[in-house]
């Protein structure tokens, strides 16, 4: 699996949309060209080819295979017909001088046969890994007959080879659209090439990534998924009044910029201000919070995916003497996290290792490396921490998705158990907005739309702020909602990524990719890029392949 293996899917992020992004790759890709041929029927009855494909990898004429026919299209004829018969028999290089004489006496007019032995030559080289001439020849086949399927597909296996994979694509875009999506396989092999493009474009992409802090609520949610976060702890305590004398006098004398500065926008949400008010701190001598600033400066870093100084911040806290157990393990889990980030799996492991023998009994170390274990595919390790995560008392609020989320994924589950899964998990935590929409999630792929309806409701009743609660069914309801949701936060790049795919399925293929865009600015981490990625990937070529083949589109438009 190249697409997850240490793909960057970050630990905070809401979970469902892991189960979407990864899970659900076909189901979206196929989905939309799929809706978007549905709403057009003009397209299905245009799409379909002119000239009809021969029915078998090589084309033979029956009708003239007598010698005796003269013509100069007879006699390229049987030269074909000849070739065939080396073709069939394994003789690729006589096949090939047979094609070639075909094409040589072929009369030009005769379009339709010529790129017939095109193709056909093309299947030989085929035979013999040639792929630079199955390229040549199929598109010599294809300027001759755009809607030529065999050629098509030929193209689009020699150009995956070749690392064309755009070309590829498109191919397989064209042989998607006039096979009427029916053809499993083809889909099958779109969603690779999709999903190879996404990870190739992805890490060009990374590498010169503007660096900048995610959402509010993104950031808000990583902090959360902290059980055990002992800036957090510390920070609930106070609420709570149970401060003690000495941290009170020091609030009051402390300076304006500072790491309890810091703190306080980090409980107020001011994010863009911490980083600042922990370099302060740092620059103190005298300071008395040391751990807590690197610590915190280090999660926003991390959080900016600015990783190098965030590796520093953490490699000093973790080699410190007398730290507190909390802030150590907490250390070690983000810079697990950042080594896996950066390709780095056995450090990765081998921190998170660490970690659980020093604290055996804190669920934020299995709830964190169960995600990784989720993310290089390896459901097992996945399962088992999520289990060991809900043993060591996971949180209520935070519920246990994580475990039905690794079942979601595992194709051969058995999807009745799954939803019982579900509405058990959803009766133990019923104030988990994210096992509504995991929920309405799953039914909406069931196509049960009215009932998906209802658990995007309660989603929305029971946590109003959540921005990525607002997208359902309906696409113009959603596309209302997901506007909301922009309000509420506007670098949420998940809503430009829904508003996209509706834009998308319903026509709207530009908007669709400029939408696409967006998300791909604010997209995180290399896996979410890579989805995207993907997604404006088919719908550039969709835009192409529809352009190209002279396909309609007025009735969308
Ligand atoms: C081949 O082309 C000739 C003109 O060059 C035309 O008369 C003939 O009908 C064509 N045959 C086929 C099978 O298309
Ligand atoms: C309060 O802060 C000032 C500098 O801002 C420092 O000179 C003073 O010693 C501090 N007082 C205490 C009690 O820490
Ligand atoms: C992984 O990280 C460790 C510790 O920083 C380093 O020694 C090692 O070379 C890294 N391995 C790879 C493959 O980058």
């Amino acid at each position: 699996m190249s697409l997850s293996k240490f793909d960057s899917q970050d630990t905070g992020i809401p979970k469902w949309q892991i189960a979407l992004s990864v899970g659900g790759a076909i189901i979206i890709g196929a989905g939309f060209y799929y809706f978007y041929l549905n709403r057009d029927s003009e397209i299905k009855k245009s799409g379909k080819p002119k000239s009809k494909p021969p029915p078998s990898s090589l084309s033979e004429d029956k009708s003239i295979e007598s010698d005796a026919d003269l013509s100069p299209l007879g006699r390229a004829q049987a030269s074909k017909n000849k070739g065939n018969k080396y073709f069939k028999v394994g003789k690729y290089e006589e096949a090939i001088k047979c094609y070639d004489e075909a094409i040589e006496i072929c009369p030009p007019d005769n379009k339709t046969d010529l790129s017939t032995f095109y193709q056909n030559r093309a299947a030989a080289y085929e035979q013999l890994k040639n792929w630079e001439n199955v390229m040549r020849d199929c598109t010599a086949a294809l300027e001759l007959n755009s809607r030529y399927i065999k050629a098509l597909q030929r193209r689009a296996k020699a150009c995956e080879i070749l690392k064309d994979l755009e070309q590829s694509l498109e191919d397989l875009t064209s042989v998607c659209i006039l096979e009427s999506f029916q053809n499993q396989g083809t889909l099958i092999h779109v969603d690779r090439v999709l999903k190879d493009i996404g990870v190739q474009r992805a890490k060009e992409a990374m590498a010169t990534k503007e660096i900048f802090l995610p959402s509010r609520y993104y950031i808000k949610s990583y902090f959360d998924s902290f059980i055990e976060d002992p800036i957090f702890t510390s920070l609930c305590k106070e609420k709570e009044g149970d401060i003690d004398e000495s941290e009170q006098q020091l609030e009051k004398n402390a300076t304006n910029n500072g790491y309890l500065k810091a703190k306080q926008y980090l409980q107020e949400g001011k994010y863009s201000e911490i980083e600042e008010c922990c370099s302060n701190e740092l620059s103190n001598p005298l300071s008395s919070h040391v751990a807590e600033s690197l610590l915190l400066r280090a999660t926003i870093d991390f959080l900016k995916t600015d990783y190098k100084r965030a590796m520093q911040d953490l490699s000093k806290l973790i080699d410190m003497k007398d730290l507190s157990l909390k802030i150590k393990v907490n250390a070690l889990i983000k810079r697990g996290t950042i080594y896996m980030h950066t390709d780095n799996l056995s450090s990765c492991l081998q921190d998170f290792r660490n970690a659980r023998e020093m604290d055996p009994t804190n669920s934020d170390v299995y709830h964190h490396l169960g995600q990784i274990y989720l993310l290089v595919g390896n459901m097992d390790g996945a399962t088992d921490n999520f289990n060991l995560a809900v043993k060591a008392q996971y949180k209520l609020s935070n519920c246990n998705y994580p475990e039905i989320i690794a079942h979601q994924k595992d194709q051969n589950a058995d999807l009745t158990y799954f939803l019982h899964k579900f509405e058990d998990v959803i009766k133990s935590f019923p104030k988990c907005s994210e096992c509504y929409m995991l929920y309405a999630q799953v039914l909406c792929d069931q196509e049960k739309f009215e009932e998906a309806d209802k658990q995007y409701a309660k989603a929305i009743e029971v946590d109003p702020d959540n921005p990525t609660n607002y997208w359902k069914g309906d696409l113009d309801a959603s596309k209302k909602m997901i506007m909301k949701a922009l309000e509420l936060d506007d670098k949420c790049e998940l809503a430009y990524e829904n508003l996209a795919t509706i834009e998308v399925q319903t026509g709207n293929l530009k908007r669709g990719v400029e939408l696409f865009e967006k998300a791909i600015y604010l997209a995180k981490t290399e896996m979410e890029m890579a989805h995207l990625y993907s997604l404006h990937s088919a719908a550039i070529s969709q835009l192409k392949v529809v352009d190209k083949l002279g396909l309609s589109l007025s009735t969308i438009e």
